[in-house]
């Protein structure tokens, strides 16, 4: 397989580690300052947002994206949830699926979830750190291709194998998300402009209009989803006809209230 993005970023594989975040953050703190992709069969303590562990099964993709020196795009780092989403969810877009089966409905749900027909199929967790003046930032990425987690879990989740695609490695879809990755975070870089991140983020968003409750870290906040600012915030409208800005947090599975 032809992985034309090697020539930028130096490729880690592991058979076996406790979390790729993990692993990028220990280089990150050892002072590197080229761009890294780690990529793991198994994690034996994969970490997911909210402080959950992340469950990786063998089969599945469990990748970060190590990228040092990321002074220019600090001001702007609230974006990347959304950039990361859009990117992952474009490259699901573009795999092969069996002829018998249609196309699932592909959905990001606040702030960087990815839905195959309401369930989750893959999470992201976004860190940074800076070390010696040099800002680091971590894009976690957990793909479920063959197996999900279906027990003790807040939220329903799903593979890509579940719902008819045809992937034949993790490696492939990693190809696919790092050429979009390579491509669109370069384009985004340039401008860092929000109005076709958020624009394209609101075409395939879950909830958008509906009666959300989300957890922002201390409290639960019920309300409509209504829309995103221009500062990223997720707006929510109270039963006053307020509105409500929530700037980190996520939307909790009705499932669960
Ligand atoms: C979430 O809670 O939705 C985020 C899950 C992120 C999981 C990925 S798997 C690869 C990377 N290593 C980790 O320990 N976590 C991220």
């Amino acid at each position: 397989m032809q992985l034309p993005w090697l020539r930028k970023y130096n490729l880690l594989i592991f058979d076996h580690t406790d979390s790729t975040n993990n692993e990028a953050l220990n280089l990150a703190k050892s002072g590197v300052e080229e761009k890294f992709v780690i990529v793991a069969g198994e994690q034996g303590a994969g970490r997911g947002r909210q402080g959950r562990m992340w469950q990786s099964f063998a089969g599945n993709l469990h990748c970060s994206i190590l990228l040092p020196n990321i002074n220019n795009i600090s001001d702007n780092l609230w974006q990347m949830p959304y950039i990361v989403a859009n990117i992952v969810a474009d490259s699901i877009s573009s795999f092969k699926l069996s002829s018998n089966r249609n196309l699932p409905n592909i959905q990001v749900k606040w702030p960087n979830d990815i839905l195959l027909n309401q369930k989750k199929l893959s999470g992201i967790l976004l860190e940074t750190l800076t070390v010696n003046n040099i800002q680091y930032l971590v894009i976690g990425i957990g793909v479920n291709i063959q197996k999900y987690p279906k027990e003790n879990m807040p939220y329903e989740a799903t593979s890509l194998i579940d719902n008819g695609f045809i992937i034949d490695s993790p490696e492939e879809v990693l190809n696919i998300i790092m050429v979009n990755f390579d491509q669109l975070f370069n384009k985004w870089q340039k401008h860092q402009n929000f109005a076709r991140v958020k624009t394209h983020w609101l075409s395939r968003a879950s909830n958008l209009n509906q009666a959300i409750t989300v957890f922002d870290g201390q409290k639960r906040i019920s309300g409509i989803f209504k829309k995103l600012s221009d500062n990223g915030a997720l707006h929510i409208e109270l039963s006053s006809g307020n509105l409500y800005e929530i700037f980190s947090g996520e939307i909790i599975d009705q499932s669960q209230l």
